[in-house]
């Protein structure tokens, strides 16, 4: 294993009524002024947001509100966040809605207490000196933005998607309760399964180190997702589930099963180059990127593959090398891919040849990308060619 420090301080509240229960003495502990983060519209369709203004109403909390975060996040939207807190003293952000409004009450919450421009926190030019706290509701299960500190803000003056990370953009608190999820509609529920599904391929194809329970721990990850994807596909409202793949998309990214491992990352970098400029849904552009990252990269050591193959799949291992089963395990991928309908070409979203070369160049603005193989710009633009 790598040494690894590991401390993770989200409060995390799972299942049902636990927001009826416990989301008044949660924010109440941080204030009584609190800018409400969400998205769409969809919180205020299915009747969360009628819940949630309900209780903090009852808690004598006054209110404040940042509606349309856009997917995708954008940071013309992070700035109107921060420009409330300021102007309202703001003591806690509440955030409610899928991994792009999580994202956003992140980054409004270091912006508001940055002596600058929050946008050079994601270029790496400076780093975050605080936060304001910060409190989920989760309504989709994908990202594991409830449970981690990173999050992703898109500049779409200058088409740059770009993540950050810090220790002081844990939620305090996050909701998670599964019947948030049942009206998460078809596409975004396959797009959900993607991105979690991707975040487990990131630790699995770890820089080489022993790690034999990191290994289990995702393999077990990644078959309850094959699982319980189709069944929650089949019926949205299917409690058990919902909660299961809520469940493993926390898992996937709160750093329980990857301590100690320094996962690839390539295809998340090479993703949000593709997103920062057409705008697609995160998951979706995994779905295209990652079956070919793996046809790629799959000679540097087969042998990781081929687990895939036998542990994952259950693919009989008899007479069949290393290279082989390797095989196999992509071709599993893809179909699975398939099968819940996920898009498999760049086509599919309308994207051509006409900025590969671009966001080959942008992905690797901080270095080479990858730790199961490191890739260089004219590699990326390899990947990038098959996902035509
Ligand atoms: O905006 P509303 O109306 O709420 O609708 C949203 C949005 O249109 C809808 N939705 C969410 N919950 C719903 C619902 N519709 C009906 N019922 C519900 N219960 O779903 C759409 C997509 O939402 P979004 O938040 O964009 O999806 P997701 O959770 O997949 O988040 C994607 C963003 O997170 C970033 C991605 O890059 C992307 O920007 N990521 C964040 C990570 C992190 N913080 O750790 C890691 C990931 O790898 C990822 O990069
Ligand atoms: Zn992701």
């Amino acid at each position: 294993m790598q040494p690894f420090r590991f401390h993770n301080p989200t409060v995390l509240y799972y299942g049902r009524d636990q927001i009826e229960q416990h989301l008044a003495e949660e924010v109440t502990k941080y204030g009584t002024r609190v800018l409400l983060v969400y998205g769409g519209g969809s919180i205020k369709r299915n009747g969360l947001y009628d819940k949630v203004t309900g209780i903090l109403r009852g808690a004598g909390v006054t209110w404040w509100e940042l509606a349309g975060v856009e997917p995708n996040p954008r940071l013309t939207t992070v700035q109107k966040g921060i420009d409330l807190c300021r102007a309202h003293d703001i003591q806690l952000i509440l955030a409610v809605g899928g991994g792009s409004v999580l994202d956003c009450g992140k980054a409004i919450a270091m912006g508001a207490v940055f002596d600058g421009n929050v946008w050079d926190i994601y270029l790496k030019k400076a780093k975050p000196t605080g936060a304001l706290p910060l409190g989920t509701i989760l309504t989709l299960a994908a990202t594991g933005s409830e449970m981690n500190a990173g999050g992703v803000i898109t500049n779409w003056e200058t088409k740059e998607k770009i993540g950050a990370s810090s220790p002081y953009t844990f939620p305090k608190f996050s909701f998670c309760d599964p019947v948030n999820t049942f009206t998460v509609p078809r596409d975004q529920t396959v797009y959900g399964v993607c991105d979690m599904l991707a975040h487990c391929f990131e630790h699995y194809f770890h820089a080489k180190t022993h790690a034999p329970l990191q290994v289990r721990l995702i393999e077990s990850v990644m078959q309850t997702i094959l699982e319980y994807a189709p069944k929650a596909l089949e019926r949205p409202d299917d409690y058990d589930a919902r909660e299961t793949l809520m469940y493993c998309s926390t898992m996937a990214l709160n750093g329980m099963i990857s301590m100690g491992i320094q996962g690839d990352w390539a295809c998340h970098a090479i993703e949000h180059e593709i997103s920062a400029i057409y705008d697609i849904p995160h998951g979706g552009g995994l779905a295209i990127v990652f079956p070919n990252w793996m046809d790629y990269v799959v000679d540097t050591d087969p042998s990781r593959f081929a687990r895939l193959a036998t542990e994952v799949f259950r693919i009989d291992p008899q007479g069949r090398s290393d290279r082989d089963l390797a095989q196999a395990a992509i071709a599993r991928v893809r179909a699975f891919f398939r099968s819940i309908g996920a898009p498999q070409r760049l086509a599919d979203y309308g994207i051509g040849e006409e900025n590969l070369e671009r966001m080959a160049a942008q992905a690797v603005r901080f270095g080479p990308i990858g730790r199961f193989r490191r890739l260089e710009k004219d590699d990326v633009l390899a990947i990038l060619r098959r996902c035509l």
